[in-house]
C-alpha cells in the first residue's frame, strides 16, 4: 500500500512526512516545486514526484492514500479529492476551512459509490474539538447545542498565518437550527475555563462549525477561543474593516508580511507547548449539561501525531467509505488513543 504526502516541503508537510518516516513508512512525497521538494527527498530518503494540484491525476499511479498538506485548502482540497475519487484513492487532508469540509461532504454519496475515504481535518483542527464533540453527545445524547473552544499556547506556523489571513475577509460562522449562518467576527462573548483557569472568549469560525453537526446531529454548534481585551474591540473594529481586509490589495500585503516575519515552532516549543480544549453540550428545554475537557500537546505536534496515525489507518485499510470526520472514522475515543492528551469530565 502506497501513501502520497503532498505539500510535502512546507513546514506542516515535512514534519508529517518526517513523522511517517521515522514510524518505518515509506510515503512518496509530493508537491508543485521541483527543487524544494528533492531537497526533503534527499533529508528522507524518499521517492518525489513534483507536479501543481490541476495535474494530480496524472501522478496518483499506485497510489491508494493521499495526506494533503497543502495549504489553503480552498486552492488544494477539491482538485485533489476529485482525483482520489476517480483513483479509488483515499484522501485525507488537514484543513480546518469550512468551505472545503462542506465542498468534501457534497461528495459523500460519490465516495461511498467508490469505495473511497474523504477525511479532512486530520490535524489540530478538528481531532480535538470532533472526538470531544462525539463523546459530550454520547454523554447527553439529546443535546441542542454545543460549544467547543480551545486555548492554544505556542506559536503560529506560515500557512496556518496564510490561511487565517485569507479567512479574514470572510467574517464568522456558527451553526444554527442545523444551518451553516454567517455572522460578524467574534459576535458571542464568553467566559470560559478551558482547562487552564478562565478567560474571556469570542467566537470563531472553526472547522467544527461544519464538522461536529455531521459527527453529533446538534444543530447549535459555536466554536470560542480566548482573546484579550484589546483584540475583543479590535474584533468589534474588524465588523467594520471586514470588506476591506478581504480586499485583493490588502490581502496580497498582509501575505507577503506572513511570508516575511512568521516561522513555524521550532522543535523545543512543540515540545514544551500544549493546548487546552473545552466542549459544553447543553438541552436548551431541560437545561442539562455536560462538560469536558482534554489537555493535548502543542498544536503541531498533535497535528503531526493525529495526521499520521490517521494516514496509518487508511493506509492498512482501516478507513469507512464516504465522506468522514475524524470521530465517524475512528471514534470520540480516536483523540484519547494519540500521545499525550488527556481527557476529564465534570
Ligand atoms: N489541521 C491543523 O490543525 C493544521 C495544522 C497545521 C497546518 N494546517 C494548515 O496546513 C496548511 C499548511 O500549513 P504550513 O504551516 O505547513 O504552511 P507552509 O509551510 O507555508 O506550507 C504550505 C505548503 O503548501 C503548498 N501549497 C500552498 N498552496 C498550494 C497550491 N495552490 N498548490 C500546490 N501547493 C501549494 C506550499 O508550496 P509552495 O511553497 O510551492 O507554495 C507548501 O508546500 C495551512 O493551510 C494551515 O492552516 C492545519
Amino acid at each position: 500500500m502506497t501513501l502520497l504526502v503532498y505539500g510535502a516541503y512546507g513546514y506542516t508537510g515535512e514534519l508529517v512526512a518526517r513523522e511517517l518516516v521515522d514510524r518505518g513508512r515509506d510515503p512518496v512525497l509530493a508537491g508543485r516545486n521541483d527543487a524544494k521538494l528533492g531537497r526533503v527527498g534527499t533529508r528522507l530518503g524518499c521517492e518525489t514526484r513534483a507536479f501543481p494540484v490541476d495535474r494530480v491525476a496524472a501522478h496518483l499511479d499506485g497510489v491508494d492514500v493521499v495526506l494533503n498538506c497543502a495549504g489553503p485548502f480552498v486552492e488544494t482540497a477539491e482538485p485533489m479529492a476529485r482525483a482520489c475519487l476517480a483513483a479509488g484513492a483515499d484522501y485525507l487532508d488537514v484543513t480546518g476551512e469550512i468551505p472545503v469540509f462542506e465542498s468534501l461532504a457534497r461528495r459523500d454519496d460519490e465516495a461511498s459509490e467508490a469505495g473511497v475515504t474523504l477525511l479532512p481535518g486530520v490535524g489540530f483542527d478538528v481531532v480535538p474539538t470532533d472526538c470531544l464533540a462525539a463523546h459530550l453527545a454520547d454523554r447527553l445524547p439529546d443535546a441542542t447545542h454545543l460549544a467547543l473552544g480551545f486555548e492554544p499556547h505556542g506559536g503560529l506556523s506560515p500557512g496556518t498565518a496564510a490561511t487565517a489571513v485569507g479567512q479574514f475577509g470572510e467574517g464568522g460562522a456558527v451553526r444554527r437550527d442545523g444551518r451553516l449562518l454567517s455572522v460578524p467576527p467574534g459576535h458571542r462573548e464568553r467566559r470560559i475555563d478551558f482547562g487552564n483557569g478562565a478567560r474571556s472568549a469570542v467566537t470563531f469560525p472553526w472547522g467544527d462549525v461544519s464538522t461536529a453537526y455531521r459527527s453529533t446531529g446538534i444543530p447549535n454548534v459555536e466554536v470560542y477561543v480566548p482573546v484579550p481585551t484589546a483584540a475583543r474591540r479590535a474584533l468589534r473594529a474588524a465588523r467594520y474593516l471586514r470588506p476591506v481586509l478581504g480586499a485583493e490589495p490588502v490581502q496580497d500585503v498582509l501575505q507577503a508580511l506572513v511570508r516575511r516575519f512568521v516561522d513555524g515552532p521550532d522543535a523545543a516549543e512543540r515540545e514544551a507547548g500544549r493546548a487546552f480544549v473545552w466542549g459544553e453540550a447543553r438541552n436548551e428545554d431541560t437545561g442539562e449539561t455536560a462538560v469536558s475537557r482534554l489537555v493535548t500537546p502543542e498544536t503541531y505536534a498533535f497535528t503531526v501525531g493525529a495526521a499520521s496515525t490517521a494516514a496509518e489507518r487508511a493506509l492498512d485499510g482501516d478507513a469507512p467509505a464516504g465522506y468522514q470526520t475524524p470521530s465517524t472514522a475512528y471514534g470520540a475515543d480516536f483523540v484519547t488513543d494519540l500521545d499525550g492528551v488527556t481527557r476529564t469530565d465534570d
